[in-house]
Formats: C-alpha cells, sequence, structure tokens
C-alpha cells in the first residue's frame, strides 16, 4: 500500500484546522445565533463553553487523529476496540449530511457575490420593490439555487481529489489569509458607520439577568454554534491531526486555531452588528435569513455598497470553501483507508452522493431547519460526547501519553485535563443534548406540518 499521506509544512496543518473552523460557521451562523440568543448573554456563554469545553475537547479530537493515523472509524476502533465503529460511521454520515446543505448555502453566497457584479445592490431591491426578504427566496431556490451548489460541490470535490499537499494545504495557504485581509478591512470600515455604536452596545453589553434566566436555551446553543464553529464533534481535527507525521505541541497549536476561530467569528459580529444598526435593520428577525437579507438592505443602503457587499459575500464563500474541503476530506479519507479506494474516485464519489442529498435545501428552506437542527443541536453534541467518554474514561492512559510527546512530562496538568472530561464536561454535554433534543422535536413538528401542507 502506498505511505499515507501527510503535511507538507508545520503551517499547513495550522492554517488547514483554521481553514475549516471559519467558515459559514463564523459569518453566517454565529451572527443569527447570537441575535437569537439575546446578542451579548449568548456571546458570553457561547465564549465560556469555548474555553471550558472547546479546548479539552480540540485536544481530545488531536491525539486520537495523530496516534492511530487514520480517517475517525479507524482512528476510533484503534482507540476503543471494535465496537467503536458505529460511532465512527456516525461520524462519517455527519460529514456527509453537514456538506450537503453547507454546499446550498454557499451557493447562496456565490449567487448574492454574483450579484454585486451585476449592478448595486438598491438596483436588485427596487426590483422586488425593496423587499430583501422576497428576494432572497426568489433567487435562492429553484435552478440557479441547483447550479450554485453544482459549482461549491465540483470546486470542493476538485481540490480533495488532488490531495493533502497539492489540494488542501496549497488552496488554504491563499484562501485563509485572504480571509482574515478581508475581514479585518470590513471590520474596519463597519467602524466608520453612522449608527454602530449601537451595534456594539448589543453586542458586547451583556446582562447578566438574561444569561440565568434563559440557559435552558442558551446552553444548547451555545454547545451547537461552539462545535459548529471549531469543526468538533464529527472527525475532521481527527482526520487532520492524522496527517501530522511530526510529534508537535498540539496545545499550542490546539490555542492557536481556536484563537483564530474566535478571533474571527468576533471579527464577523463587528462587521454585521453595526452594519445592522446603521441600516435600521433588526437582528434577531430573520434566522438563516438574517445574513442574506439584513446585509442585502445594508449594502443596498450605504455609499460604496455595491463593492462593499461584493468583498463582504465573496469573503465568506472562500470561507465556505476552505470548511467544505475538511468535510469532504473526512468522508474521503474513510473511503481510501477502509475501503483502499483510491482518492480521485472516493472524492467524486462520496462527493455525488453529498450533493444529491443536498439538493432538497434547493427546493425549500424547511429542509435547511431539519438538517442544521439535527446537525448541530443533536449530532455534533452527540459525536463530542463520544470523544470526551472515549479519552475520558475508555483510553485515558494513551490519551496523556500522547498529549505528551512534543510536550513533555504534563504531570497534575494532563490529570486535570482528563477529570474535566471525565465529570464535568460530560455532565455539561449531556445536558446540552438533551435539551438540544427537546429543542428539535419543534423543529420536527413543524416539518411535518410542512408536509401535510404540501
Ligand atoms: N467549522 C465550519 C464553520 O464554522 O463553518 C463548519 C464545519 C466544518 C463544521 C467541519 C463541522 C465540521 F466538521
Amino acid at each position: 500500500m502506498a505511505q499515507r499521506e501527510s503535511w507538507a509544512t508545520r503551517t499547513g496543518f495550522i492554517l488547514a484546522a483554521v481553514g475549516s473552523a471559519v467558515g459559514l460557521g463564523n459569518i453566517w451562523r454565529f451572527p443569527f445565533a447570537t441575535a437569537d440568543g439575546g446578542g451579548a448573554a449568548f456571546l458570553v456563554m457561547y465564549l465560556a463553553f469555548i474555553a471550558l469545553i472547546g479546548f479539552p475537547a480540540i485536544l481530545a479530537e488531536f491525539v486520537i487523529g495523530r496516534k492511530a493515523e487514520r480517517n475517525p472509524v479507524g482512528a476510533l476502533v484503534a482507540y476503543g476496540g471494535n465496537a467503536w465503529k458505529y460511532v465512527g460511521g456516525i461520524f462519517v454520515l455527519i460529514g456527509v449530511v453537514l456538506l450537503s446543505y453547507y454546499s446550498v448555502i454557499a451557493g447562496w453566497f456565490i449567487r448574492y457575490f454574483l450579484e454585486g457584479f451585476r449592478g448595486s445592490y438598491a438596483s436588485h431591491l427596487t426590483s422586488y420593490n425593496g423587499d430583501a426578504q422576497a428576494m432572497f427566496f426568489d433567487i435562492s431556490f429553484g435552478m440557479e439555487s441547483v447550479i450554485l451548489h453544482t459549482v461549491f460541490m465540483a470546486l470542493t470535490i476538485g481540490i480533495v481529489a488532488l490531495g493533502i499537499r497539492q489540494g488542501i494545504e496549497l488552496a488554504v495557504k491563499v484562501m485563509v489569509p485572504a480571509l482574515i485581509v478581508l475581514l479585518v478591512g470590513l471590520a474596519v470600515w463597519a467602524f466608520t458607520l453612522e449608527g454602530a455604536g449601537a451595534g456594539y452596545s448589543y453586542y458586547l453589553s451583556p446582562e447578566v439577568g438574561a444569561i440565568t434566566a434563559n440557559w435552558t436555551e442558551l446552553l444548547p446553543a451555545a454547545a451547537g454554534q461552539a462545535f459548529f464553529t471549531l469543526s468538533l464533534g464529527m472527525g475532521v481535527m481527527i482526520t487532520y491531526a492524522s496527517y501530522l507525521r511530526e510529534d508537535r505541541n498540539l496545545a499550542k497549536d490546539g490555542v492557536t486555531i481556536i484563537g483564530f476561530d474566535t478571533g474571527i467569528a468576533f471579527l464577523a459580529g463587528l462587521v454585521v452588528f453595526p452594519v445592522f444598526f446603521a441600516g435600521d435593520i433588526q437582528p434577531d428577525e430573520g434566522g438563516p435569513l438574517t445574513i442574506f437579507v439584513g446585509m442585502t438592505e445594508a449594502f443596498a443602503n450605504i455609499t460604496g455598497g455595491q463593492i462593499l457587499g461584493l468583498v463582504f459575500f465573496g469573503t465568506v464563500v472562500i470561507g465556505a470553501l476552505s470548511s467544505a474541503i475538511s468535510l469532504l476530506e473526512v468522508v474521503t479519507s474513510y473511503a481510501i483507508d477502509e475501503k483502499g479506494i483510491e482518492r480521485w474516485k472516493a472524492a467524486t464519489g462520496v462527493g455525488v452522493l453529498i450533493y444529491l442529498i443536498g439538493l432538497p435545501v434547493t427546493y425549500d428552506i424547511i429542509f435547511l431547519e431539519v438538517y442544521d437542527g439535527f446537525i448541530d443541536a443533536v449530532l455534533l453534541v452527540f459525536g463530542a460526547l463520544m470523544v470526551m467518554v472515549l479519552v475520558g474514561w475508555v483510553a485515558p492512559k494513551a490519551a496523556v501519553d500522547e498529549l505528551e510527546k512534543g510536550i513533555g512530562d504534563l504531570g497534575t496538568t494532563a490529570q486535570a485535563w482528563v477529570w474535566a472530561i471525565r465529570v464535568p464536561i460530560i455532565i455539561v454535554l449531556v445536558v446540552s443534548l438533551y435539551l438540544g433534543i427537546v429543542e428539535y422535536l419543534d423543529v420536527l413538528e413543524a416539518f411535518s406540518e410542512w408536509l401535510s401542507g404540501n
């Protein structure tokens, strides 16, 4: 068998992991999750979750992947025994479903980006009598959406088919720096807008009362958002760490990756909220439509909105692509390692399957809620919980040994990591999962009503 691929450079791995973490989760999902959760109250809960649970969790995925040098299914089995192949199977399934709708949303961003070339956002809105929501529904479903979903999946498949070094590593080296530069530029511009102050205060001044009163909603929302944005709970970080040959300091890498991801989500908030408030737009009404509707209205009202809009929507497409390749890589690596299929065939085969599963989302937005709710509130939390059980209870010694490679003897710090996982983190995840399932039942009810009305 050919030697397994690996990253060419140290930064290649970091950039790929940052590229995976930073995506629609930061720019499309984070603002509306924050707005749904009441602004700053959500932000506090989310940041606490990232630091206290996201960090131990990313380390757990790293050690599993680096030690096993395999895809998530093979890696979980290597760590925990044969029964873990079912959990690994669920991870692969999560990747398939997540990418299927992720690609459709990315297609919508491509569409909004292209609109910027065809004329000003103000002129586009005029053809819908100024109704940005009507515009969204008109251009985001149906044939055009299918075509853009096809384009986005084709790009993703193309990069993954080229392999780790020639495909993923090369792509993220261009995409990640570009994304950061563009977003910083947009945040500086947003700062200059009249009315930006109200956006900052909505976003940044939490009321303690709002956090304690709403914790049953905030906790699962923060959990889902944290895992989604850090690409945890389905084996992306296991897979990416499996291509590490050298024993690096994984704790340091984890801090770097989380720092970038959180910084970029935060930055996205510094763009979106001032823009909303400057444009007199309520941030908490649109759910998944928020960005499309709100930003289009704002770009229609602001001088230079055409260029800025084009840059904004284009930036999101870059972020989405560097995340999508990580999702496809999980499933592709499974097909390569476990089924012995050639890389390009594996990437194309699973890519086409994923493409088909995404098609319903191009038809009606209800499918987006059904898919995204299931992934976010239920499956990613479940996946992260399984990783924690594995590292905390099934094979803690192997995990600590692996973590210490590249760092040195961690002594009680390593014990603290294991114990934090064993009890408090697992309890929080079980509670989040329960609350998430309860919430998801509402989505399913709405779906069954939709079905009976159609
Ligand atoms: N982290 C990506 C984002 O924030 O858009 C999405 C994602 C990628 C989630 C990979 C999960 C994953 F495994």
